[in-house]
């Protein structure tokens, strides 16, 4: 199954995503998470990144399609994935289904996690992560058993640097999902409209059950 979250910043698709990658032994493609990653290690891309994610604006398409092409055409996407964070315009989009057709393959469903934008401000500046194995918390919603301890691996929590309060009100302005990446899909009739401000395990629940009635 190829499978792609959309969604506003904020809205649960890298929770979303860690949860339905585990459980179905996909791939979980962030754009985000790479991105991060070619920062940190200063890498050309990571360089050419940085001042669009630190101003909270999209990275340009140039940058961010060849590198998610060159990720999904790996052995390891084979099996299945589930892209979060990519597509953000249509050109993306367009972009993504010519890479997938020249494999003969195609992606199988869409899901869009809709959450009001004002509680997207309170679920970004409260986010804490785990830099080992991704795991994502919330200091009031999901907080780990023991305050600033990974759960599931024992490491230091941490916090984005783009979970600024400045920079989430830019990234909720400038990256809300544009209506023709949304028709894009509809029209395709791979669309389906999931409501993300239910506790977590209720997304799932909806989630999996929008999968199995797109078999
Ligand atoms: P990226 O890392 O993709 O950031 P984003 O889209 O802003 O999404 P987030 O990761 O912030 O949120 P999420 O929807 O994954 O929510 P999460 O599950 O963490 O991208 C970062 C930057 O990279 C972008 O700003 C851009 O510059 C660049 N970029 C990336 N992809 C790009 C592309 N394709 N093109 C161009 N540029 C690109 O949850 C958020 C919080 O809410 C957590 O604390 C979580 O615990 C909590 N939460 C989750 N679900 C629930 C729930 N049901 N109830 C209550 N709390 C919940």
């Amino acid at each position: 199954m190829y499978l792609i979250l959309l969604g506003s910043p904020g809205t649960g698709k890298g929770t979303q995503a860690n949860i339905l990658a585990d459980r179905f032994s996909w791939l979980h493609v962030s754009t985000g998470d790479m991105l991060r990653e070619a920062v940190t290690a200063g890498t050309e891309l990571g360089k050419a990144a940085k001042s669009y994610m630190d101003q909270g604006a999209l990275v340009p398409d140039n940058v961010v399609i060849g590198m998610l092409v060159e990720r999904i055409n790996r052995p390891d996407a084979e099996a299945g994935f589930v892209l979060d964070g990519f597509p953000r315009n249509l050109a993306q989009a367009i972009a993504l289904d010519e890479a997938l057709r020249q494999q003969g393959k195609s992606i199988d469903v869409v899901l869009n996690i809709v959450v009001p934008e004002e509680d997207l401000l309170k679920r970004l500046t409260g986010r804490w992560l785990c830099p080992n194995c991704g795991e994502i918390y919330h200091s009031q919603s999901r907080p780990p058993k023991q305050a600033g301890v990974c759960d599931k691996c024992g490491t230091q929590l941490i916090q984005r640097d783009d979970d600024k309060p400045e920079t989430v009100k830019a990234r909720l302005e400038k990256q809300r999902t544009p209506d023709n990446l949304l028709a894009h899909f509809r029209d395709q009739k791979k669309l389906k409209d999931v409501d993300g401000q239910q506790a977590v395990d209720k997304v799932t629940a909806d989630l999996l059950g929008a999968i199995e009635g797109s078999k």
